[in-house]
């Protein structure tokens, strides 16, 4: 079976924006290839290192979100990144043959150093994330990647690092494919793409109530001031998550032209879309509950997934210590 690596850096809770967006892709692709999903906390640590006091529970709360979400520890090698230290030495490795121009032109790198934010992420380890993120994907010589659209320029130089080392020391690595997800922007409830640096976010683990008090005071489309405005729901963010998680295309229909006639309000519109999300999490929340009553299940479900993950990753770096005559 192919293998697929994908990571997330764990930044605690995550959201139903990650949820639509990675998650229920990489759920379906267990049924096709061989998967292997890292908690990526060595990324988390090149923009995130003067206060690492959370690391350790938002790494929980991504696993939980993860196996909530379906990501099935039978099947897949669910693991912490740094438990797994040939991450660490190919990333050292690739950084031999990686061109310092690679990683400047990196249009993640440009846009961070220009928005500092009072952090410097002006690093040697912010500058190599690329080859860090080469590492983990080659490391399981994975053939795809599932990726969102902001990752593909990353991508991109995982496949010339790949192409490079090749060409020096033969053929170790195939050049991954990029997977893009099949949803790549969900709205968050001021319309931005839903992000937890802006404060927009539904996670996953919400309570209902929660949930609903985020839809309720969301933002729609604003020249719909009164009830009896007509609206356009392509101007609406409510109605995109509606075609996201509202599967009923009769009763999307219904709701697009009752907003564009003024004959259904944004509440109403509001409340079918909070059942809708309602049925979504359900299996969700429960699985989630399940797990997080049990930390020893938790521990076992990263050991064994972080000697399943060593088991490939020994013998790629068995292959490349050979290749470099180390
Ligand atoms: P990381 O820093 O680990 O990339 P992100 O939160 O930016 O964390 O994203 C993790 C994954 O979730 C990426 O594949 C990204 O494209 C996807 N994702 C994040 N937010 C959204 C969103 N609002 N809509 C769709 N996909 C999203
Ligand atoms: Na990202």
């Amino acid at each position: 079976m192919n293998r697929v690596f994908s990571g997330m850096r764990p930044t605690g809770k995550l959201h139903i924006g990650h949820l639509a967006g990675a998650l229920t892709n990489w759920t379906r692709l267990q049924d096709d290839y061989d998967c292997y999903y890292g908690i990526v906390d060595w990324h988390a640590l090149m923009s995130d290192y003067a206060d690492t006091s959370r690391l350790g529970e938002n790494c929980r709360e991504v696993l939980l979100d993860w196996l909530g979400s379906g990501i099935d520890p039978e099947r897949s090698s669910i693991f912490i990144q740094s438990h797994v230290v040939e991450h660490a030495e190919l990333a050292l490795a690739l950084g031999m043959i990686t061109p310092l121009g690679w990683l400047e032109r990196c249009p993640t790198y440009k846009e961070q150093i220009l928005n500092l934010q009072n952090k410097d992420l002006g690093t040697y380890a912010f500058l190599g994330y690329p080859v860090l993120m080469a590492a983990d994907i080659l490391l399981y010589r994975s053939e795809k990647v599932p990726v969102g659209e902001d990752q593909s320029a990353h991508l991109e130089i995982t496949r010339e690092i790949a192409r490079r080392f090749n060409y020096f020391y033969g053929p170790i690595f195939p050049e991954p494919e990029t997977l893009l997800t099949p949803t790549p922007k969900v709205p968050g409830t001021d319309g931005r793409k839903m992000s937890k640096s802006y404060g927009n976010s539904i996670n996953i683990s919400d309570e209902l109530p929660e949930i609903w008090q985020k839809m309720r005071t969301m933002k729609t489309d604003p020249a719909r001031e009164r009830r009896s405005d007509p609206g356009d729901p392509d101007k609406c963010p409510v109605w995109d998550l509606h075609r996201v998680f509202n599967p009923d295309g009769g009763e999307r229909e219904e709701l697009a032209s009752g907003c564009r006639s003024a004959a259904i309000g944004c509440i109403d519109c509001k409340k079918r879309l909070f059942s809708h999300v309602e049925r979504y999490l359900a299996p969700i929340q429960e699985r989630r509950r399940h797990y997080e009553g049990r930390p020893e299940l938790l521990d076992e479900v990263l050991h064994h997934g972080a000697e399943k993950a060593r088991k490939v990753a020994r013998e790629t770096m068995a292959a490349v210590r050979e290749a470099l005559g180390l």
